[in-house]
């Protein structure tokens, strides 16, 4: 096996192929050269699952996969622990091909890189919290001591503190899931895998957790692969998102890119209904440069999402704000018309079309 990467632990989905059915590899080629899922269904019996993902996800970043239901998520994502074999394709995980892992091997890669939230929590009922979340560590043989210490650890930075000898049927859905989020850390792996783990949330605590998450990332760093069917959750906790449809990925990339050039309706269809202001930030639409006489005027930073910005000028009663960079130089400058012109979402053609 390679070396570990002293830089953390980055997935490579290269040419990844998923066909469904009794005879699979006969149909690979095919699909290459252009089948469609339809056609592979109706008139072979096959399902096409996935169809040539290429995503390529760093490092200690948060990697979204977004679709409707049946695009493919789960599929894609059981494919990073192999709970799925592909028909054809590539899973790098540190430069190692999982596809190609003898078993032993995969037993190792998934104890030890490796953990997963699921959306239903999947605790052991008769286990407390504190048994829950050491029970991967147990399967890896840590002394217990450290099992516990480690447990106890995580239980708290979840905000569980307290319970760790309650049962999970004591404890709410949003408390449930912290569990599932604390035993998922205490395994310390460096992949965490999450398959709509906050959709069975109400909104409110759906956003607790996601605030839960990305205050966590901070500190731990860790490569998340995590799925939904929500844009907002999308573009709230993705550094990439990627958008399956069918099967394929139809466009990937941050957030911004995204809502800023949806590649087609589909994507359109998803976004129109964003909070542009929280997904674009102050560096896209600022005018560069230093604005003569801006030295009085607040000022963000860049990376600021415009609704920030907004809210700024509101409140300090001007009509105009400075840029600075992570260094504090002024980098530009941005005029409160041109923030609500970025954050009324633009007429589609077709809206357009209809309203004449
Ligand atoms: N074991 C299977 N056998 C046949 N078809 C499957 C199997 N698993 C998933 N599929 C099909 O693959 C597609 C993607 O499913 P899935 O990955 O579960 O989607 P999602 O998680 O996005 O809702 C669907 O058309 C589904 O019916
Ligand atoms: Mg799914």
């Amino acid at each position: 096996m390679a070396e570990k990467s002293t830089h953390g632990t980055g997935i490579i989905i290269k040419n990844l192929y998923k066909i469904f059915g009794r005879n699979p590899q006969a149909y690979v080629e095919a699909v290459k050269k252009g089948m469609t899922k339809a056609e592979l269904n109706t008139e072979h019996g096959h399902v096409l699952g996935l169809k040539d993902i290429n995503i390529d996800m760093p490092a200690g970043c948060i990697q979204v996969v977004m679709g409707l239901s049946g695009s493919g998520k789960s599929t894609l994502i059981r494919h990073i622990n192999r709970l799925i074999d592909p028909t054809a394709g590539e899973v790098l995980v540190d430069n190692v091909d999982v596809v190609k892992m003898n078993e032993a091997e995969l037993r190792q890669f998934r104890r030890h890189k490796t953990a997963m939230v699921f959306q239903k929590f999947a605790l052991l009922p008769h286990r407390t919290v504190l048994e829950n979340a050491v029970y991967g560590l147990e399967i890896q043989g840590v002394p217990r001591s450290k099992q516990l210490e480690e447990a106890r650890r995580w239980i708290a930075r979840v905000g569980l503190e307290g319970f760790e000898d309650s049962y999970p049927n004591q404890l709410s859905g949003g408390m449930q899931q912290r569990v599932g989020l604390a035993r998922a850390l205490t395994n310390d792996a460096p992949i965490l895998l999450m398959d709509e783990a906050f959709s069975a949330l109400d909104p409110l605590i759906r956003m607790d957790m996601q605030s839960v998450l990305l205050d966590l990332q901070k500190e731990i760093k860790k490569t998340i692969v995590f799925i939904t069917h929500d844009l907002d959750e999308a573009l709230r906790l993705g550094d990439r998102i990627a958008i399956l449809r069918d099967g394929e990925i139809v466009q990937q990339g941050t957030g911004q890119d995204i809502v800023l050039n949806p590649a087609d309706d589909y994507i359109s269809s998803f976004v129109k209904e964003v909070n542009r202001g929280r997904v674009i930030m102050v560096d896209t639409i600022m005018t560069p440069g230093v604005r003569n006489g801006g030295a009085g005027l607040p000022s963000v930073a860049t990376g600021t999402i415009l609704e920030h910005a907004a809210r700024i000028m509101t409140e300090e009663h001007v009509s105009e704000i400075q840029v600075h960079d992570g260094k504090g130089k002024p980098v530009g400058h941005i005029d409160m018309q041109s923030v609500i012109s970025a954050m009324v979402t633009p007429i589609t053609h077709e809206a357009r079309q209809a309203a004449e």
